[in-house]
Order: structure tokens, then C-alpha cells, then sequence
């Protein structure tokens, strides 16, 4: 059983217990980060402890952890881990309150949880083939930059992909590409990569920042910009990232295939470099 951190405690996972009178509980009033691992090093950690604290600031928690604090709480639990190679979540809500009221209490303390599962990368078989994808409206709120725990739309559209047979949705406000339910979306036309860009309707992915370092390093054309949803369905290539599911094809949206309906020349060329950053970077630190 794993290790993990709980309000200033390190215990076994079955022995951390949160009150229901919780605010991440019963309103979802809280903020999240997931920070991949590689051979125990966390793997752009002061990236995602910077957007730790912008969310923190977005819902207006403060919370008295140091950045040191905060990444030797997440070495404590990297070290207690049983693999290598993991999924790090640190997962913060405004605590508990004494009566339920929407309102803020006047004075909190916030619930601080660590912990650490395996991290799996998708399999060959995903990577070789790709993987199919759907499109939606994206129903979420103005703040989609903030990682915040209030998931349910997420979890919805995740889930309306797998219905489908497919494993992401893709999500257009306004007729514009914004991202995927957990993931940020690219896409290749005529040679360029195209990112939507950074604001408020789409998490900024410590991945798309990485890829997009990626294509500057090797000099490929890129752009980031607003994408029309006509503009996706006639792409030549469709990837979506996150730290979990690095850099992955998607092959056919809503049933009709992406370019040739298999993995493209560009995307071959960025999952070998991010193979080799990972092997001379994010495993060396
Ligand atoms: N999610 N956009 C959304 C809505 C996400 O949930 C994620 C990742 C990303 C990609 O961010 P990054 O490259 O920093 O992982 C974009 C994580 C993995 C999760 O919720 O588990």
C-alpha cells in the first residue's frame, strides 16, 4: 500500500480520511497538480508548482507552503514509492467548514494531499495505430486555465468519448478548438504545427509548453493561434498531450479520418524527440 501525505501526516493510502464536511467534498472548492515522474525525478516540478500557485491565486486560497515545501513534500513521496516511474498528484481544497454555506469560512484550514501512483504511458499499440477521437461543445466555465477540482464537465465529455468508442473529446467553444477533456490538443497542416493559444479557455499544458520548445529546438514551422473547427476536421495530423499521455495521434475524429486515418510523418518525428528529451532530459534531470 502506498505512502501518502495528508495535513502534516505521511500514511499508508487506506488510512487517509478526509471529513465530509469538506469543502473539496461537498462544493468541489479546490485545485490540483499531476507531476510526472521519470526514474524519481519529478519532471519539470518548479513548472508546475509556478501553475500550482496561479491556481491557488485563481480561487483565492492561500495556502503557507514554500515552493521548497511543496517540492520536498513531493521527494518524500517520489522516495516511498514503489516504482520508478510515477504519477505524483498534489491536490489542495479549502478545507473543511462548520456548517455548509457556499461563502468562504472566515478563517480555513486548507486539506493538503500528496500522493503517488504508477505512471503508465500508452501503450505501442496507441501510439502505432493512434487512437480515435470525438468533437463537442465545450461546456465548461471561463476559467478552464486554472486546475481546479470541480472535474464533473470533464469527466463528462471524457466519458461521452468512451461511449463512443473513442478515448478523447475534443472541445470547441464558439466554433475555435479550446483543448481535449484532459489533454491539449495540435494540429499539422501543410508541414506547420498549430497550437490554440494560451488564455483563459484552455489549461496551458507543462506538455504544449514542452512541445513546443521541441519544435523550436528542431526548427519546425509552428504557429500558435485561434483554429476553427473546420480547420481541425481538415488537418493532416491531430495529436493531444498531456504529462500522463505525452505526445499521442488521433486518427479519425467523429468517425472520419484525420489526413491518411494513421499516424503522420510530423508526429513521428516529435515522439522521437520527445523520446530523446525524456531519456537525456527528464531522466537526468
Ligand atoms: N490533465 N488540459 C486539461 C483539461 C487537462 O486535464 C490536462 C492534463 C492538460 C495537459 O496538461 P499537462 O501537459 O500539464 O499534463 C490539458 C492531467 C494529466 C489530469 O487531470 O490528470
Amino acid at each position: 500500500m502506498s505512502v501518502v501525505y495528508l495535513n502534516g501526516e505521511f500514511l499508508p493510502r487506506d488510512k487517509a480520511v478526509v471529513s465530509v464536511m469538506d469543502r473539496g467534498f461537498l462544493f468541489g472548492d479546490g485545485v490540483y497538480e499531476v507531476i510526472p515522474v521519470y526514474s524519481r525525478r519529478p519532471f519539470r516540478a518548479a513548472e508546475h508548482l509556478r501553475r500550482l500557485r496561479g491556481s491557488f491565486d485563481g480561487i483565492r486560497l492561500d495556502v503557507p507552503y514554500t515552493s521548497e515545501q511543496w517540492l520536498a513534500l513531493v521527494e518524500r513521496i517520489i522516495e516511498q514509492a514503489g516504482t520508478d516511474d510515477q504519477s505524483v498528484l498534489i491536490q489542495v481544497t479549502r478545507g473543511p467548514m462548520a456548517v455548509r454555506n457556499h461563502a468562504f469560512p472566515k478563517t480555513i484550514t486548507p486539506t493538503v494531499f500528496i500522493m503517488s501512483e504508477p505512471l503508465h504511458t500508452p501503450p505501442a499499440e496507441q501510439r502505432e495505430h493512434g487512437i480515435a477521437a470525438i468533437a463537442a461543445a465545450d461546456f465548461r466555465w471561463l476559467r478552464c486555465d486554472l486546475k481546479v477540482t470541480s472535474l464533473l464537465a470533464n469527466c463528462l465529455m471524457r466519458q461521452m468519448a468512451i461511449d463512443a468508442g473513442c478515448m478523447e473529446t475534443l472541445l470547441f467553444r464558439d466554433g475555435y478548438l479550446s483543448e481535449g477533456a484532459a489533454s491539449n490538443i495540435f494540429m499539422v497542416k501543410d508541414g506547420v504545427l498549430l497550437a490554440p493559444p494560451k488564455n483563459h479557455l484552455m489549461l496551458t499544458g507543462i506538455t504544449y509548453d514542452v512541445v513546443l520548445e521541441l519544435a523550436a529546438a528542431h526548427g519546425l514551422p509552428h504557429e500558435v493561434r485561434d483554429i476553427l473547427d473546420e480547420e481541425v476536421r481538415a488537418a493532416d495530423e491531430l495529436w493531444m498531450t498531456s504529462s500522463t499521455k505525452e505526445v499521442l495521434p488521433i486518427v479519425t475524429l467523429d468517425d472520419k479520418p484525420i489526413g491518411k486515418g494513421t499516424p503522420g510523418p510530423v508526429f513521428q518525428r516529435m515522439y522521437g524527440w520527445y523520446q530523446d528529451f525524456k531519456r537525456t532530459v527528464m531522466r537526468v534531470g
